[in-house]
C-alpha cells in the first residue's frame, strides 16, 4: 500500500497559512487544524498521520500526539458509521448523564470508545459540550461527513433510546434536537 501524503488541499493551506506566524510558531499553530483536515482526509488520525503531520509542521511526533489525544474529536482509530459522543461531566452528570451513557453502553454492547460488532456506532464518553443547561447532551457525526455533529440536548431514556433506534435503522433523528 503507498505511503500516506497530505492531500494537496491541506499543503496549500499550510503554504497560505506558514507566512502568518512568526518564526518558528507556525508549526504549533497549525497543528490543530491541520490534524482536523487530516482526519476528514483520512477519517481518523493514526500513527502514520501523527508522524506525516509532525515532519511537515517541523514538530515533534510526541508534540502532534499530545495535541490529538488533549481533543476529543480527533479520532485516534477509524470509527464506525455513527460517532455517538455523550457528555457525562458534572454538569450533565446532574442530570443523569451516566444512566444515558450506560443504557448505550447496554444497547451497543460496547464499552467507552469502542464500536458496535457491525461497525455502525462508535460510543465515546466525552468532556463538557458546552451545553451545560440542556444535559444530559449528545452529539452524532456520521463518517465521512466533516460539518458539525448533531447536538442532542435534554436527554432521557426514553430519547437515548429512540436515538438508537434511529442509528441502527441508518439514520439520525434530527427531531430530537431539544
Ligand atoms: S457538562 Fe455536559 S455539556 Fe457541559
Amino acid at each position: 500500500m503507498a505511503a500516506k501524503q497530505l492531500s494537496n488541499e491541506i499543503e496549500a493551506r499550510i503554504r497560505q497559512l506558514w507566512p502568518r506566524f512568526p518564526e518558528g510558531k507556525a508549526g504549533r499553530a497549525l497543528c490543530l487544524p491541520v490534524l482536523y483536515m487530516a482526519q476528514e482526509q483520512f477519517g481518523h488520525v493514526d500513527a502514520e498521520v501523527i508522524d506525516l503531520i509532525a515532519a511537515r509542521l517541523e514538530l515533534t511526533p510526541a508534540h502532534v500526539t499530545g495535541v490529538s489525544t488533549f481533543y476529543f474529536m480527533i479520532n485516534k482509530d477509524r470509527p464506525g458509521r455513527y460517532h455517538l459522543q455523550v457528555c457525562t461531566n458534572i454538569g450533565c452528570q446532574l442530570m443523569g448523564a451516566y444512566d444515558v451513557f450506560d443504557r448505550c453502553k447496554a444497547r451497543l454492547g460496547v464499552s467507552n470508545r469502542q464500536t458496535s460488532r457491525d461497525d455502525n456506532v462508535t460510543l465515546t464518553e466525552v468532556e463538557c459540550l458546552a451545553a451545560c443547561g440542556f444535559g444530559p447532551v449528545a452529539q452524532i457525526a456520521e463518517r465521512g461527513k466533516p460539518e458539525i455533529p448533531l447536538y442532542f440536548e435534554n436527554l432521557d431514556l426514553k430519547k437515548i433510546d429512540a436515538i438508537l433506534d434511529a442509528l441502527a435503522e441508518g439514520r439520525v433523528p434530527t427531531e430530537l434536537g431539544n
